[in-house]
C-alpha cells in the first residue's frame, strides 16, 4: 500500500522536524512493502533521513528563471526532491491551474524523470449528475497527460470529500476505481478525501485501491502512522 501525506499550507520547517522524528519512530513497525510519502510545503523541504520519500506539493515547470513566487528544478535538486504532486484540485481551483497548465507541468517533470502523483477528482454537482458524468469529467483530466509514464501514481480525490470529514462511500470508491483502473492500466491508484484512522481499513480493503493520499489526518504524525500501521 501507498500512504501519502499532503501537508498543504500547514507545518513549518521546525514542526516538520519534530513530525519526522515521531514518524520515523513509528515507521520502524511498518510493513516493508508499504511505501510512505510526505508532501511538504516548500519552506520545509530538506533532506530527511527515514523510510519515506519527500515530495513537493508544487513547482514551476522550469529549471530556474523569472517566475516570481515559484520554485523550480534547481531549488528541488538542492534537497534531492524527485517526487511531485500535480493536478491537485486546490491548485486547479484556487490557483486557477487549467488542464493545459497541468499537462505542461506534467510533461516537464516527466522529462526530468520525476515520480508524479497526478490528482483527479470531480466536484459535487458532477457527482450528483450520476456516474457517467463523473467518468466523463475525470477522463477529461487525463487530457495531455501521458498515462503510460512509468513513474506515475494516480490519486482519485472527489472534491466534495476533501477536508469535509465526509469520505466517499465504499460503493462510490469501488465503482469509480474499477472504472478508472481500466483506463490507467496497472498504475497504482490512490483514494483521497477524508481518509482517516477511523475509515482507513475499509478504504484500503476496497479492490482497486492501492493506497491513500491524506490531508487533514496526516498533519499529526501519530494519526498518520496509525493509518500506515493499521
Ligand atoms: P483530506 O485532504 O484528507 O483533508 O480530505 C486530502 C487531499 O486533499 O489530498
Amino acid at each position: 500500500m501507498i500512504f501519502a501525506a499532503n501537508f498543504k499550507t500547514n507545518h513549518t520547517r521546525k514542526s516538520t522536524q519534530v513530525y519526522v522524528k515521531e514518524l520515523n519512530e513509528k515507521l520502524a513497525a511498518k510493513k516493508p512493502e508499504d511505501k510512505v510519502y510526505i508532501f511538504l510545503p516548500a519552506t520545509a523541504l530538506d533532506v530527511y533521513e527515514g523510510d519515506f520519500r519527500v515530495g513537493t506539493q508544487n513547482a514551476y515547470p522550469a529549471v530556474n528563471g523569472a517566475y516570481t513566487g515559484e520554485i523550480g528544478l534547481e531549488q528541488l535538486a538542492e534537497f534531492d526532491i524527485k517526487t511531485i504532486l500535480i493536478g491537485h484540485s486546490e491548485r486547479r481551483e484556487y490557483m486557477g491551474e487549467s488542464q493545459e497548465k497541468v499537462a505542461e507541468k506534467f510533461s516537464f517533470f516527466q522529462k526530468q524523470n520525476f515520480e508524479i502523483i497526478y490528482c483527479i477528482g470531480e466536484p459535487l454537482h458532477i457527482r450528483e449528475k450520476g456516474f457517467e458524468a463523473v467518468m466523463q469529467y475525470l477522463l477529461a483530466q487525463f487530457e495531455g497527460i501521458d498515462i503510460g509514464y512509468d513513474h506515475l501514481i494516480i490519486a482519485y480525490e472527489p472534491i466534495w470529500a476533501i477536508g469535509t470529514g465526509r469520505s466517499a462511500t465504499v460503493e462510490e470508491i469501488s465503482t469509480t476505481h474499477r472504472a478508472l483502473k481500466k483506463v490507467i492500466d496497472n498504475k497504482p491508484l490512490l483514494y483521497g478525501g477524508s481518509a482517516k484512522p477511523a475509515n482507513i481499513k475499509e478504504i484500503i480493503n476496497i479492490a482497486g485501491v492501492d493506497g491513500v493520499l491524506v490531508g487533514s489526518a496526516s498533519l499529526d504524525a501519530s494519526s498518520f502512522s496509525q493509518m500506515i500501521l493499521s
